[in-house]
This record gives structure tokens, C-alpha cells and sequence, in this order.
């Protein structure tokens, strides 16, 4: 029986496959002289807006990315053709700039021009990109900058250090496409590994792989599809409040370089130096948030799951109390979520004020459970929320 409402990863090859045709119209080539390159999308299992504050994240590559059918041309001319938003672009590599008008063409673009004023020789490209992520806190434009840069560098045959083409991306969405998010998104995107969390130190930018082991479990990923407004400068206020937060602190822990050096131990000792309590409020959340991914890593390692799953509501909570970028559609998902047998834990994932929460759901509950948080949601919100089935998947890379 075909489960209702919960959609499954498509097979990538098949995407591929069923792209060819629409590259050899859009192109006028034959297909066999397109090559496909792909980036997935990405969930954070735990450890949320803690990147930009120098401290760990867990998230994970999801089955879900963007195929980028791929073409070297040698006139110097860029050629983006979207197939989810029916966007195309062209534009010579020297001309290139960002275009308000068009916020999709500025992240392929700005992989172009980011990866040329590093001295990397990339040129002209025919490119046909298809994703197929959901919209809203799944990382879709890390993946369409990770799917760019790898397709680039691969058919002008490039090489660069993975964790510098991260690093650039990110430099893609800070400075080209003006988008101020940490690097989170890019590095799990472009680091990804089948089966594998990814334990990231965003201070130090190292990593080490947590194996993803879920027996009869699986990740759900649940969309509230609350349209997203406003969403950058709720973002931005976080990030000035953090600083605030490190500055005041600082005056009395002067050896501290970011909020997550700052031990439980400290910041209880020390708080009252933060006279404003909603800037209070955040630090606490960033100090603890950060000290539960590390109890959160031991826990997966140790097979742990009823302990990953507490420390994933008690990250949820606190997000929703003390750092507030949570709202009552990622509310509802997981409360709706945690009255169902089955359901070990939920917690929003990405940046917040929408998008999408994360759960790992017992195998055989996935219906049911899609079925009993709809219901509840719907009643609270009015809104219809989707349901997508995930692993941990490899990062960006060749088809
Ligand atoms: C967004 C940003 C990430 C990170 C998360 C919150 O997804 O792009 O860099 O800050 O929010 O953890």
C-alpha cells in the first residue's frame, strides 16, 4: 500500500535520465554532451544557530539535492536554465554581477565570479539545474552553490580543496548573494557521507563522522510550508544580540574568542554581567545548545537513541523559550510529533521562524505518524504539512 502524504527520495539516476531531453532543447546539443554533477540538501540533527558563534552542529546530508546537467563552453558565456523556476540566464563571465531582480541566478552566478576571483580558470558553461529539495530550512541554496561549483570545476577540470570550495560558497551567499547565514549549511552539503552525521567544529572548521546508526528508525523531516518573511533580519537581530552577549561577557572572561568557549560553568558564574535579559536569554540557550551536540555525539555513539531523542526535544525547547525562532507551526510539528508512539524525538532544524522540524520516527509509525501530526497541525494552524523520508547521504559529487 502506498503511503499517504509522505513522499520517498527519488532515484537520482532517474532524474538524471529524464533531464537529458530538456538539456538537448534548452541547449540545442546532443545529450551525450552533458555531464551530471549533483549536491544534496541538509538537516541539522542538533545544534542550532551555534555555527555563527564559533561551536558545533550535527546535521547530516539528506536524500534529497540538485542535479546540475553540465556543458563546457569556450565562447566565455554562462548559460543557467532552472527547471523548478523557470528561470534562464545568460551572461559572459566578465560581465557578471548581482542582480536583485533575479535572487535564483544569483548563487550560480556568484559560484562563477567567487571561483574566478580566486584564480580558479573556470569559463563558459551550458547548465540545466533541477532540484528537487523542499523548499524552507533544507539548505536548497547550499546545494544549488555546491552543485554549481562542483559541475564548474569538473568539466573546466579544476581541482580545489573541499573545504575551501565550502568555504567560498559560503563566501557566495555572505558577499554575492548578500546573505549573512554561517557555515553550517555549505560544509554539510559539500562533506556529506552515506550513513554518516557530520560532527563539525565551526570555530576550528574540522569535522569527524558520527555513524547515523538508527535500527527500525528513520528520519521524517516534516514541512510546516509557512510562507518565510522577513525571515533574514530575524536572522541578523540573533547574530548582533550574540555579539553583545560575547562583549559583555568578555569583561569578565577575557580569554574568550566566541560564546562557545564560554563552559556552562562560566556562563552560570557569570551571566549577570549580560544586564538585558533576552540577550541573556540567547547566550544561555547558545552555551547549553553547544554542550548538548557533544552529549548528543556520545549518545549516538553509544546507540543511545532515547538519549539523542531527549537532548533533540530539549534543543527544540530551547529554541522555542530562550532563542525564540520557533513559532507555533514548528511548535505544533513537534508537540503533534511527540504524542506519537514511535517517535524517540523532534526538534526544528535550519535557522527557525518556519521551515521544517526533524524527527526519527519508528519505521512501521511513519503513516501513522504522518497522518496523526497532520491532522493536529491543521487544526492549529490551518496550513497542510508535507512529510519527506530521509538517510544520511554522500555530499556534492559527480554523477
Ligand atoms: C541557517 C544558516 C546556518 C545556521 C542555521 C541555524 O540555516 O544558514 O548557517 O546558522 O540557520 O543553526
Amino acid at each position: 500500500m502506498k503511503r499517504i502524504g509522505v513522499r520517498e527520495p527519488s532515484s537520482i539516476d532517474s532524474r538524471v535520465h529524464s533531464l537529458l531531453a530538456t538539456f538537448s532543447e534548452e541547449f540545442d546539443r546532443s545529450p551525450s554532451e552533458a555531464t551530471a554533477y549533483y549536491a544534496p540538501g541538509r538537516v541539522n540533527l542538533i545544534g542550532e544557530h551555534t555555527d555563527y558563534n564559533g561551536g558545533y552542529v550535527l546535521p547530516a546530508a539528506i536524500d534529497y539535492g540538485t542535479i546540475a546537467l553540465t556543458s563546457r563552453r569556450d565562447d566565455g558565456v554562462v548559460r543557467f536554465v532552472s527547471t523548478s523556476r523557470q528561470v534562464k540566464v545568460a551572461v559572459h563571465v566578465d560581465d557578471i554581477r548581482p542582480d536583485p531582480a533575479n535572487d535564483w541566478a544569483n548563487y550560480p552566478l556568484g559560484v562563477v565570479y567567487k571561483l574566478r576571483r580566486a584564480g580558479v580558470e573556470v569559463g563558459g558553461v551550458d547548465m540545466l539545474i533541477d532540484g528537487d529539495i523542499p523548499g524552507g530550512g533544507l539548505s536548497s541554496s547550499a546545494s544549488l552553490e555546491l552543485a554549481t561549483a562542483v559541475a564548474l570545476l569538473g568539466v573546466w577540470n579544476q581541482t580545489m580543496d573541499r573545504v575551501e570550495l565550502v568555504k567560498l560558497c559560503q563566501k557566495v551567499e555572505n558577499e554575492f548573494v548578500g546573505i549573512n547565514s554561517g557555515i553550517m549549511d555549505q560544509y554539510a552539503v559539500g562533506m556529506g557521507k552515506a550513513g554518516y552525521a557530520i560532527f563539525l567544529d565551526c570555530g576550528k572548521l574540522i569535522h569527524r563522522y558520527v555513524p547515523l546508526r538508527l535500527p527500525g528508525y528513520k528520519i521524517v523531516i516534516s514541512n510546516t510550508k509557512k510562507p518565510r518573511h522577513l525571515v533574514d533580519s530575524k536572522y541578523n537581530e540573533r547574530r548582533a544580540q550574540c555579539e553583545e552577549a560575547l562583549r559583555m561577557l568578555k569583561s569578565v572572561l577575557p580569554n574568550i574568542e566566541c560564546l562557545t568557549d564560554v563552559s556552562i560553568d562560566e556562563f552560570e558564574a557569570h551571566s549577570g554581567v549580560i544586564d538585558d535579559p533576552v540577550v541573556r536569554n540567547r547566550a544561555e540557550h547558545i552555551v547549553y545548545e553547544n554542550a548538548r551536540v557533544l552529549s548528543a555525539v556520545t549518545a549516538l555513539e553509544a546507540g543511545d537513541l532515547n538519549e539523542f531523542g531527549r537532548l533533540m526535544v530539549e534543543s527544540h525547547n530551547s529554541l522555542r523559550d530562550l532563542y525564540e525562532v520557533t513559532g507555533i507551526e514548528l511548535d505544533s510539528l513537534v508537540e503533534e510529533a511527540l504524542k506519537v508512539d514511535g517517535v524517540v524525538g523532534s526538534r526544528m532544524t535550519g535557522g527557525g521562524f518556519g521551515g521544517c522540524t526533524v524527527s526519527i520516527v519508528k519505521q512501521d509509525q511513519i503513516d501513522e505518524f504522518a497522518r496523526r501530526v497532520a491532522e493536529g497541525y491543521t487544526r492549529t494552524t490551518g496550513l497542510t504539512p508535507e512529510f519527506y523520508v530521509t538517510g544520511a547521504a554522500d555530499g556534492a559529487r559527480k554523477m
